[in-house]
C-alpha cells in the first residue's frame, strides 16, 4: 500500500480536490463541458509534428526501436547541445543534456540528485504545483517566499529566506502560472543574491531554471534565462509542451555548462536516470524530435486568444495578472476562497483551476487550450459568475477583499 508522509498528503490536498471537482462536472456535463484547467491543446499539434512522428515510426533502421543510452540517444543529445550553444550563447555539449519522459520526469531526477533530506529549497509562489509534491516525496524542505504583489519576484523575501539549510531555488520562467516573464534586471539581481548566500554560508546553492513555457511567448516579449546569469543553474524543457504533444513526454535537463562541477553534476544525472528506473524517454521520441528542435509553432492563434480573453475578463470586472508568455491567464479570484469561484463556475460545467493548487490562495488560472467557442462560453460564464456573487447579497461580503 502506499503510504504517504502527512506532508505530502497536505500537499497533495488542492490537486485532488480539484480532480473531484473535475470528475463531477464531467458526469454532469459530459462533452459539454468548457475545460480551461489543465493545459491539454484541444486542437492538437501542428503538421509538421505529426509529419516527424511518422517518419520516426517508418524508420526501419536496425535498433531504431531498442534501448538507448541513459542520458539519451548522443544524436539527439548533439543537435539539442548545438541550438541550446545558439539560443543561449553558451558552450553546451552532449553530455550537459540529459534526456528524460518530458519535465516531471527531469524535475525528479534535478531534485534528487541535487537535494537531500532536511536540506531547504525556496519556491517563490504561486509555482507550479508538483515541485511541492516532488520536493515533498523526497524528504526535502520547502521554504516558499511570495511573489512580489505584480507577480514578479521579491528579491528582499527571497534574500531573507536564504539561510544556512539553503541549497537551491526552484522558479519557472516564464512563469507558470502567472505567464508573467522575469526581466534580465531582476534575473540578474537574484545572481548577485544567490552568490553571496553561497560565499557567506560555504555551501553550493543551485537554481532551477523551468523553461517549458519558454517558446510559448505570445506577446512578442524577449525571454532571459537565468542560466546567463547564475553559473549554477539548470534549464529543464519540454518538447510535449513546446510542439503540443504533452501525452508523448520528451523532454530534457540541461546543466549549464558554466558550473564549476558541470561534468560531474552531469554524470551524476545519467546515474540518476538509471536508479530512478523511469527517467528514460521513449527510442522513438528521441527520434522524432531530431526533426522538430528548430521547430516553434505558430503562436498567432494563441496570441489573439489572449488579447481577447483578457480585454472580456477586464470588462466583466475581473483584476489580471500581467502575463506575457504561456496559454495560461492569471486573474483575482472575486472570491478570497478560489475554490469557492471555482465550484460555482464548475456548475455551470466550465472549469479553471483554484490558485490553491500552486500554493497562493485567491486567484484562477484559466488556460486558453480549449476551441475558440469553448474558451468563448468559459469566460462568459466566469464573468455571470462573477456578477452573480457580486449581486446575491449572501456573497457581497465574501467578495469585498
Ligand atoms: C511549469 C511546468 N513545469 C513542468 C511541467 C511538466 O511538463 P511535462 O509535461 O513535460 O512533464 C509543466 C506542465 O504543465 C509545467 O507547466
Amino acid at each position: 500500500m502506499l503510504k504517504l508522509a502527512d506532508d505530502l498528503n497536505r500537499r497533495l490536498e488542492p490537486q485532488e480536490r480539484f480532480e473531484q471537482i473535475l470528475s463531477s462536472a464531467f458526469r454532469r456535463f459530459g462533452k459539454a463541458v468548457v475545460d480551461l484547467s489543465y493545459a491539454n491543446f484541444y486542437e492538437g499539434p501542428g503538421k509538421p509534428v505529426l509529419e516527424a512522428l511518422e517518419r520516426a515510426i517508418a524508420d526501419d533502421r536496425i535498433l531504431a526501436l531498442q534501448y538507448t543510452p541513459y542520458g539519451g540517444r548522443t544524436v539527439t543529445r548533439r543537435l539539442i547541445a548545438t541550438s541550446l550553444t545558439e539560443e543561449y550563447g553558451l558552450p553546451f555539449n552532449y553530455q550537459h543534456v540529459i534526456l528524460t519522459p518530458g519535465a516531471t520526469a527531469a524535475l525528479n531526477m534535478v531534485f534528487r540528485t541535487l537535494f537531500g533530506p532536511g536540506e531547504e529549497v525556496l519556491l517563490p509562489t504561486p509555482c507550479w504545483h508538483d515541485y511541492a509534491v516532488y520536493l515533498s516525496n523526497l524528504g526535502i524542505s520547502i521554504r516558499t517566499v511570495p511573489l512580489a504583489q505584480n507577480k514578479h519576484l521579491d528579491l528582499e523575501a527571497i534574500a531573507l529566506a536564504t539561510g544556512p539549510n539553503t541549497r537551491g531555488i526552484v522558479l519557472s520562467q516564464p512563469c507558470c502560472p502567472t505567464g508573467v516573464v522575469y526581466s534580465k534586471n531582476e534575473l540578474a539581481e537574484l545572481a548577485k543574491l544567490l552568490t553571496e548566500a553561497e560565499q557567506r554560508f560555504q555551501t553550493a546553492i543551485y537554481l532551477v531554471s523551468d523553461e517549458v513555457h519558454r517558446h510559448i511567448v505570445w506577446s512578442g516579449a524577449e525571454v532571459y534565462s537565468p542560466l546567463l546569469s547564475y553559473p549554477r543553474s539548470l534549464t529543464i524543457y519540454s518538447f510535449g509542451k513546446a510542439l503540443f504533444i504533452q501525452g508523448q513526454r520528451i523532454g530534457y535537463v540541461a546543466v549549464s555548462p558554466q558550473m564549476p562541477e558541470d561534468r560531474r553534476l552531469a554524470k551524476q544525472l545519467e546515474q540518476c536516470e538509471r536508479i530512478m528506473g523511469y527517467g528514460a524517454p521513449t527510442s522513438l521520441m528521441q527520434r522524432a524530435i531530431c526533426d522538430l528542435i528548430e521547430y516553434r509553432p505558430p503562436l498567432d492563434l494563441l496570441a489573439r486568444r489572449q488579447r481577447e480573453a483578457r480585454r472580456k475578463l477586464k470588462d466583466s470586472g475581473f483584476e489580471l495578472c500581467d502575463g506575457e508568455a504561456t496559454c495560461f491567464v492569471y486573474v483575482k479570484s472575486p472570491m478570497a476562497d478560489d475554490f469557492a469561484f471555482v465550484e460555482r463556475l464548475a456548475a455551470r460545467g466550465v472549469l479553471v483551476l483554484p490558485s490553491s493548487v500552486f500554493l497562493e490562495a485567491g486567484h484562477l488560472r484559466v488556460s486558453l487550450t480549449a476551441r475558440g467557442e469553448a474558451i468563448t462560453r468559459g469566460v462568459e460564464a466566469m464573468g455571470e459568475v462573477l456578477q452573480d456573487a457580486r449581486t446575491s447579497p449572501s456573497n457581497r461580503e465574501a467578495c469585498e477583499r
